[in-house]
């Protein structure tokens, strides 16, 4: 896959003070005023799962949580102090964990970032007035309590949605990992506890003194050269010889993965991002675009105590941007354990949605005109839709990429949909599941079918390359009609707040 285009590539080199010269491989990007983050040694710092969030108060239905959004202080490198927006102080955010069916309200204050926000449960079927809607902000000294329905059992992430600014603000932070499980899930055999581990890879760039750079390449991506996965650079996860579930999220604003297991070994598919699929699927290697989620199943019981794997990232093999950015994590085998897990031959239910269910079928063009990201040659308006399906349809949407430089991957609020086909030919095997996320590769078209409903009313859909969402790659489409107004259906409210 390229990655460049070559306008990118002549660019680097003028950068790099000529060194057209060199082959593709070996040319390092760099940038304005930057020789490069500090280094790092890589696998020399310890794997860290993200904290789990407590409820603040729980009744028969609902637990209440409250997340200060705040700018704060922390330690990606050792030794160097990196001001980072956050939720609760921590980077990734705290985890929630809550239970298909149980309501959970989100208190998000808005108390020191300086800036606006919204809050988006990415992969929940929220009311409108709840979905993060990109100009429903919580201004400084505002909060807002969002209800979530937990209505699906899956990986989710909560992140930063807020207009023109969510790149930035989820770069400097604002992301964390949301599960929620179903008693289906939790009585199957798959690893549990502290075998079912999130993972959420992104990646950096530090200046020498620590502080975060933002360097979008002309609003085009931010490619990182320090790969952090739950905020620790390139960690070292020491791990038992059995079976570990891993819910892995593509947390980056614009660069894909490729992930392989430094031996070669395959490993199993157990999940997209909207939950475990009908059946695993065993892969060498799978393709992880930005906000897309899989989980799979790595058996360490193959592996004597002292083995080494390296988690692997082959997107670019001989294109590559930075040094570095070709591995994310290292596995250690450091002791034995028994493991009464297993990944059984069926996992949930699954069917294809049939096409001819489709009622119709609309398609979205993606592509750059004039130095902006659009829609069907749209910037986002909001004041305009651009599709009314009513509650209950089923449509079919094409999104297609007339691009060799650059992908998409396509985000649609509200709807679980499955792919049809890219390019005529079946998906990979690893993406027949429900997803709400769908990786437009260069010179692509993609077919997706879903329902839309349960709700009415505007939802969002765009790149989630979040540099290309700012500028202005997003529009929106209406569910039915009417339906609650997602910015003053429960507007953000001053502080002080009352007790939750
Ligand atoms: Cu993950 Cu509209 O976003
Ligand atoms: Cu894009």
């Amino acid at each position: 896959m390229t990655r460049f285009t070559r306008r990118d590539v002549l660019k680097f080199g003028a950068i790099a003070g000529g060194s057209l010269l060199l082959p593709l491989g070996l040319q390092k990007r760099s940038y304005a005023g930057n020789a490069g983050s500090p280094n790092v040694t890589r696998f020399s710092l310890p794997f860290r799962s993200a904290p789990v969030l407590n409820p603040v108060r729980s009744d028969a239905t609902t637990d209440y949580y409250q997340i200060r959004v705040n700018k704060t202080r922390v330690n990606i490198i050792p030794g160097l102090s990196t001001e980072v927006f956050s939720y609760n102080g921590t980077v990734p955010g705290p985890t929630i964990k809550q239970r298909k069916d149980r309501q959970s309200v989100v208190r998000f204050v808005n108390d020191s970032i300086g800036t606006p926000t919204s809050t988006h449960l990415h992969g929940m079927a929220s009311l409108p007035q709840y979905d993060g809607y990109a100009e429903d902000l919580i201004p400084p000294g505002y909060y807002k309590d969002y209800i979530y329905p937990n209505n699906r059992a899956a990986t989710l992430w909560y992140h930063d949605h807020a207009i023109h600014r969510t790149a930035r603000n989820v770069y400097q932070g604002l992301a964390a990992t949301y599960i929620v499980q179903d008693d289906l899930e939790l009585g199957l055999p798959l690893p549990k506890g502290a075998y079912d581990v999130s993972l959420m890879i992104q990646d950096v760039i530090l200046s020498p003194n620590g502080s975060l750079v933002y360097d979008d390449d002309g609003q085009d991506s931010l490619m990182g050269d320090i790969i952090t996965v739950n905020g620790v650079p390139w960690p070292r996860m020491e791990v038992a010889n059995r079976k570990y579930r891993f819910r892995v999220l593509n947390g980056s604003l614009s660069r894909s993965y490729r992930l392989a297991l430094s031996n070669g070994s395959k490993f199993t598919m157990i999940g997209t991002d909207a939950g475990l699929m009908g059946s695993p699927v065993e892969v060498a290697n799978f393709r992880l675009g930005m906000a897309e989620r899989y989980e799979f199943v790595i058996d360490f019981s193959k592996y004597p105590v002292g083995t080494k794997i390296v988690l692997q990232n082959l997107s670019l093999p001989n294109n590559e941007d930075y040094d570095n950015t070709g591995v994310v994590m290292r596995f250690d085998v450091v002791r034995q354990e028994p493991d009464d897990s297993s990944v059984p031959s069926t996992l949930r239910p699954y069917s294809v949605i049939p096409t001819s269910s489709a009622v119709r079928t609309r398609e979205f063009r993606y592509e750059r005109s004039n130095g902006l990201w659009v829609i069907n040659g749209k910037v986002w308006d909001v004041n305009r839709i651009d599709a009314n399906p009513q509650v209950g349809d089923v449509e079919i949407w094409r999104l297609y990429n007339n691009s060799g430089g650059w992908f998409h991957p396509i985000h649609v609020h509200l709807i679980d949909a499955q792919i049809i086909d890219r390019n005529g030919r079946a998906p990979f095997p690893y993406e027949r599941g429900f997803k709400d996320v769908f990786y437009v590769g260069e010179n692509e078209s993609v077919r997706v079918i879903g329902k839309f409903g349960p709700h009415t009313g505007k939802y969002m859909s765009h790149c989630h390359n979040s540099v290309h969402e700012d500028h202005d790659m997003m529009n929106q489409f209406q569910v039915g009609t009417g339906g609650p107004d997602p910015v003053t259906a429960a507007p953000a409210r001053s502080l002080p707040a009352p007790p939750l």
